[in-house]
C-alpha cells in the first residue's frame, strides 16, 4: 500500500503515545519507511529503543543531535507525509503559531509534505477555545485532522479527547497521500455490510444470510477512488478492505451508533442486511433444554431502521443509498422502498437465485431518474460501477 513512501511519525506527549508503537508497525507492514521524532514530552512515554526496534530506523528526538546526523531540512523534506500522533494540545498550539523550539515542530514548520495530527488530550483541555482555534487555524492551512474520539480517558474522566485508534490514523494516512486527482478524494464514505447478529442468550442468536462480500467490495471501491471510507461491519468472515477504517459490530442497534457516530460524511451505502427483529429479552444464561418441556417463546421487537435513520439525519450525508434484496417483483419493490425510506438510491437484487455468498450479482439502480438494469457481472464490478456512478454524482 505504501511501497516506497516515506513517512515522518512525530510523537508528542501524551498517554496514548503507545498507540505510536502500533501505528509505527502498521505503517512499515504496509511498505512505508517510517522516521520516528519524539518531543520531549514523547520520550517520557514511549522509549528510543521500542521505536528503533519498531521503525528499523534511527530515531530522532534532539534539534542539535539531529542537525549533525541528517539535518533538520532533510528530515523536513525527506516524507510524503508527516503524521503527529499524538498529537498534543502544546504541539498543536506551537504548530499553530509556527514556534520552532524543538526539533518536532522546526521540521513541522519547514516541511513541504502533507501534515495529518491525530489530536490526543484531556477533553476540558480540547474544549478549550484556545484549542479550538489552533485547530481551525490548522485546518485552514490543509492540516488534515483525525479523530479525537470520545470516551474513557486515562483519568477517570470521559469526553472527547482519546487519540483515534492505530487503524483509523492509518486509513486516514492513506486518504492523505491518496493522488489529489482522485475523484472521491476528500469525501467521507459511510458504509454497512454483512449481516447483524441479534442474541437469544449468550451462545444462541438471530441472523439474516449475508457474506458481506458486496458491502466490503464497496468500501474498497469508494476508498479506491480516493474516499476515506468507515466501514461498519456485522460478523463477516471476509479479509478486511485496504485503507478503510473498520468498525466492527454486532447488534442493528450497535450498527446504527457506530454509523451516527461516523457522521458527518458525505457518502452513505447501507448495503448490511440488518435484522428487522431483536429478542426482546435477551437471556442472561444460556436457555436450557429441559426433557419434556415446550420450545420456548421468542418475544420480538423492532429494530431501528438504519438506513431510514442516516437518511432523516440532522447531518444527513448528501448522498445516500440503500440496498434491497428481493425474490419477487425486485424493481417495484425498490421502488417503493426508495421513497419509503427516504434515501436517495436503491441498488435492487433479485436474491432468489445464487446471490447470497455468492460472486456475481445482477443489481438495478433506482434513482430519482428511473431504473437502470445492470447485467450481471461479478460483486467487485458492481462495487466499482456503483462507486464510480457516486464519484459522478458528487462531482
Ligand atoms: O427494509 P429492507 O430491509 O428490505 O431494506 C433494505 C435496506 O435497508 C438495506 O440498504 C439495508 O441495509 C437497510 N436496512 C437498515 N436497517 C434495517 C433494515 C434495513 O439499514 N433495520
Amino acid at each position: 500500500m505504501f511501497n516506497g513512501k516515506q513517512i515522518l511519525l512525530v510523537i508528542s506527549g501524551s498517554i496514548a503515545a503507545y498507540k505510536a508503537l502500533e501505528l509505527a508497525r502498521l505503517l512499515r507492514k504496509a511498505g512505508a519507511t517510517v522516521h520516528a521524532v519524539l518531543t520531549a514530552g514523547g520520550a517520557r512515554f514511549v522509549t528510543r529503543e521500542a521505536l528503533a526496534g519498531i521503525t528499523g530506523q534511527r530515531v530522532h528526538d534532539d534539534l542539535w543531535a539531529a542537525e549533525a546526523e541528517i539535518g533538520h531540512i532533510r528530515l523536513a523534506r525527506l516524507p510524503d507525509a508527516v503524521v503527529v500522533a499524538p498529537a498534543s494540545a502544546d504541539l498543536l498550539a506551537r504548530m499553530a503559531h509556527g514556534l520552532a523550539d524543538d526539533l518536532a515542530s522546526t521540521v513541522l514548520l519547514a516541511t513541504r509534505a502533507p501534515v495529518l495530527v491525530a489530536p490526543a488530550m484531556n477533553p476540558a483541555m480540547w474544549n478549550h477555545p484556545a484549542t479550538r482555534a489552533n485547530l481551525a487555524m490548522l485546518r485552514s492551512r490543509g492540516v488534515a485532522v483525525v479523530g479525537p474520539g470520545v470516551g474513557a480517558m486515562a483519568e477517570p474522566e470521559s469526553g472527547p479527547g482519546r487519540l483515534s485508534e492505530p487503524e483509523e490514523i492509518l486509513a486516514a494516512v492513506v486518504a492523505l497521500l491518496a493522488p489529489a486527482g482522485l475523484p472521491l478524494a476528500g469525501r467521507h464514505a459511510v458504509v454497512t455490510s454483512g449481516p447483524t447478529h441479534e442474541p437469544i442468550d449468550p451462545v444462541r442468536y438471530i441472523a439474516n444470510r449475508s457474506s458481506g462480500k458486496q458491502g466490503h467490495a464497496i468500501a474498497g471501491a469508494l476508498a479506491a477512488l480516493g474516499a476515506r471510507v468507515t466501514l461498519v461491519s456485522g460478523p463477516v468472515v471476509q479479509p478486511d478492505p485496504v485503507g478503510v477504517t473498520l468498525v466492527r459490530v454486532e447488534t442493528a442497534r450497535q450498527m446504527l451508533a457506530a454509523c451516527e457516530a461516523a457522521l458527518p460524511a458525505d457518502i452513505a451505502v447501507m448495503a448490511a442486511a440488518v435484522a428487522d427483529w431483536r429478542v426482546a429479552h435477551e437471556a442472561g444464561q444460556k436457555l436450557k433444554k429441559q426433557p419434556g418441556a415446550a420450545a420456548p417463546t421468542l418475544e420480538m421487537a423492532l429494530n431501528p431502521d438504519i438506513l431510514a435513520t442516516v437518511s432523516r439525519h440532522a447531518q444527513r450525508p448528501r448522498l445516500v443509498v440503500g440496498f434491497a434484496a428481493e425474490t419477487e417483483a425486485v424493481v417495484q419493490h425498490a421502488v417503493d422502498k426508495r421513497a419509503r425510506k427516504g434515501c436517495d438510491w436503491i441498488v435492487a437484487n433479485d436474491v432468489s437465485g445464487d446471490v447470497m455468498g455468492g460472486d456475481a450479482n445482477a443489481v438495478h439502480l433506482v434513482t430519482s431518474r428511473g431504473v437502470e438494469d445492470w447485467p450481471r457481472m461479478p460483486k467487485a464490478d458492481v462495487a466499482a460501477r456503483l462507486a464510480q456512478r457516486i464519484a459522478e454524482e458528487l462531482a
